[in-house]
């Protein structure tokens, strides 16, 4: 059974009250079992993960390895802009990933534009709201039923 992380970094455990303008209504809870629910459905079995702290989400990503984690989604919240550690925790582990954001960091403050992660990644969602997170979902179960692990 192909096994999926997705990761949440720091702030988004405020998913619903945080900033709705920006992140909208809908909780991290929420999202999590949509996600859970969309990957039982077609036959996988996914985790999630919330950390506020850098070096916590370098060891989650460590760990995933030892899990036959096969695809992580991951959104790295403002991380994303700084952390070269959690960069070289997933190029470490070499698992597929999506990074994903809630807004349109590229509509936002110019420090948003950068990120550690994007040269890395399968691919990058952002401005669709949670729901990039399913988009993303979907993507990977596709992935991962034409490429099952070996
Ligand atoms: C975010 C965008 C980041 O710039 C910000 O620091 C976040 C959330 C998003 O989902 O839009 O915390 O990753």
């Amino acid at each position: 059974m192909s096994q999926l992380l997705v990761m949440h970094g720091p702030n988004l455990n405020l998913l619903g009250t945080r900033e709705p303008d920006v992140y909208g209504w809908v909780t991290l809870a929420e999202i999590d079992k949509a996600l859970a629910d969309k990957a039982q459905a077609a036959g996988a079995e996914l985790s999630s993960f919330q950390s506020n702290h850098e070096g916590v989400i370098v060891d989650r990503i460590q760990k995933a390895l030892t899990e036959q984690v096969d695809f992580v989604l991951i959104n790295p919240a403002a991380y994303t802009h700084t952390s070269i550690a959690i960069r070289d925790a997933l190029a470490g582990v070499a698992l597929p990933f999506i990074e994903i954001h809630l807004s349109n960091v590229h509509k936002r403050e110019a420090f948003r534009h950068h990120s550690y992660f994007s040269d890395l990644a399968e691919a990058v969602i952002c401005g669709l709201g949670w729901k990039g997170y399913l988009y993303a979902l979907d993507f990977a179960l596709e992935h991962l039923a034409e490429k099952p692990r070996a």
